[in-house]
């Protein structure tokens, strides 16, 4: 992995933290203008002064340099007032001063160390030839300047008359002045500015820490109340909407955990609902059980009929717990995933076929016509059993839901994507707001009746989760009192999804 300063950074726990990152980089935009402020002010400081020093010693050169010349000071050193001068100007830049003939020779030296020597620097001969010469030596701390001793030589003929292109005067360089000047005094204001400097940064740093701590904790201060009202909506899911208005950012996280909340308490509902429907339907039979079997108890000498019709009533009781057992333990199933499949190629004319014959003598008990109307063999990858699970429901219903002398047509068709199932039926049809309800657990139309029509309410809710297993779709229309049509549509082939 390489070692960059982020996965650095992610090692260290307390960097995920908003508050720290807030922290560091209030205080690195708080404390870095200053510093780089404080660079910039002695780095300018420092060139400024030197150029200042530069100017101030070639002035003095320059007026001393024409006293030399006044006082022949290059052949005849003796001139106390010169020598005063140039004294004066060591001492006051702490520096040292040497003036050279044209021969190149030390007629004066300040230090009295070169006098009668010889010098052949760059910078002296360069200065020779008129040429000025400034060098800086931070390190060391000296500023060596040289600067040429002239003279006016006048170039006027006997006769007073000057032809036109001949200059009437000329500086002729006759020595050089040569000098170091300490910059102490300039280090030394440096470091008086710098230490000020570092006293008032110091103190910035520490009211800018201490800015910064305020200002995180106060910006961080919504995010805190948001965890702790999250925090305080119970396991209960209370009804009340929560609200952080202070960031839009707060407002968001809120309105998402709302929804979230929303979601929860349908969800919720709906399990207690669940539950309160399956202990009523489970309960339902039982109880009646237990009348009868009270009843029989409580009669002496009841008739051989009378147990006879009793116990009958009892075995059917029986059977619908039975059957809603089984129809829940099926939505269980079907509620687990879509792994559960069987995937099989299947005949569905021959499928629905085997259904209905199954189903015609319950049809014929209310003297129902079913047909089955199909143009052609659809073959599909379905899980059988499903299949013949919703079939069989919608099948059932189209009966259950019916007139007497009613009739069901269940039509299959296909095309080259899918395959449609329709079961159409003459029978007392859904009411439009109704319609929606039907495929939730327990949910029966008319309430009243359902005992002697028979049914749990489960049958639509197990047929809709095994269509939508097959990434089907399951529609319904219908017109009271005139009959009802669902239409299931499902893909031919698990691959065509
Ligand atoms: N073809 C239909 N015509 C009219 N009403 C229908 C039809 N199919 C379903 N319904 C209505 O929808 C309700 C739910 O149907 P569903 O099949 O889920 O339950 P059920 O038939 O009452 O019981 P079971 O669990 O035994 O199937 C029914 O009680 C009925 O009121
Ligand atoms: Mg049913």
């Amino acid at each position: 992995m390489p070692w960059n300063i982020k996965t650095i950074l992610k090692k260290f726990k307390i960097w995920r933290s908003l508050k720290a990152r807030l922290f560091v980089v209030m205080f690195l935009l708080g404390i870095l203008p200053s510093v780089l402020m404080r660079m910039a002010i002695l780095d300018n400081y420092e060139s400024r002064a030197v150029e200042v020093r530069i100017s101030d010693v070639q002035t003095q050169l320059r007026i001393i340099a024409n006293h030399l010349i006044t006082y022949n000071y290059l052949q005849d050193t003796s001139s106390e007032m010169i020598g005063a001068e140039l004294e004066q100007l060591s001492n006051l830049y702490s520096g040292r001063v040497l003036i050279i003939n044209e021969n190149l020779k030390v007629v004066k030296d300040t230090y009295s160390i070169s006098e009668g020597k010889t010098i052949i620097s760059e910078e002296v001969v360069r200065c020779m030839k008129g040429t000025n010469t400034v060098n800086y030596d931070p390190v060391n701390g000296f500023i060596e300047i040289t600067i040429p001793i002239t003279e006016a030589v006048t170039n006027r003929p006997a006769s007073g008359e000057l032809p036109d292109d001949q200059p009437a005067g000329e500086e002729v360089v006759r020595g050089v002045m040569l000098t170091s000047v300490s910059t102490d005094s300039i280090v030394n204001t440096m470091d008086i500015l710098n230490r000020k400097a570092l006293i008032m940064q110091s103190i910035m740093l520490i009211c800018i820490l201490a800015l910064c701590m305020i200002l995180v904790k106060i910006m961080i201060r919504p995010f805190d109340r948001v965890t702790r009202v999250i925090g305080e909506v119970k396991e209960g899911y209370s009804d009340e909407i929560i609200s952080v208005p202070d960031y839009l950012e707060t407002e968001h996280i809120i309105d998402a955990f709302n929804s979230l909340l929303g979601r929860m308490k349908v969800l919720d509902d709906s399990r207690k609902e669940f539950v309160a429907n399956v202990s009523h339907e489970l309960k339902t039979p039982i109880t009646s059980m237990k009348v009868l079997a009270d009843s029989l108890i409580a009669q002496q000498d009841a008739p051989a009929e009378l147990y006879h019709e009793f116990m009958e009533d009892i075995a059917e009781e029986i059977e619908r717990e039975d059957k809603i057992i089984n129809d829940l333990l099926a939505l269980v199933k079907l509620d687990k995933s879509a792994a559960v499949l069987n995937i099989s190629v299947v005949n569905l004319n021959d499928l629905t076929e085997i259904i209905l014959k199954r189903l015609r003598p319950i049809a014929r008990k209310n003297n129902i016509e079913v047909l089955l109307i199909s143009t052609r063999t659809v073959l599909a990858e379905v899980d059988e059993v499903k299949m013949s699970l919703i079939l069989t429901n919608l099948v059932e219903n189209a009966i259950k839901y019916n007139r007497e002398q009613g009739r069901v047509e269940v039509t299959l068709d296909a095309d080259h994507q899918f395959f449609t199932v329709q079961v159409r039926d003459t029978g007392i049809g859904i009411p439009q707001e109704a319609q929606e309800q039907i495929y939730e657990r327990f949910y029966r139309v008319d309430k009243s009746h359902s005992r002697e029509i028979g049914g749990t309410g489960l049958g639509l809710a197990i047929t809709k989760s095994a269509i939508l297993l097959h990434r089907g779709v399951i529609k319904v229309e219908s017109v009271l009192n005139e009959g009802t049509v669902f239409t299931v549509k499902i893909p031919l082939t698990r691959t065509l999804v």
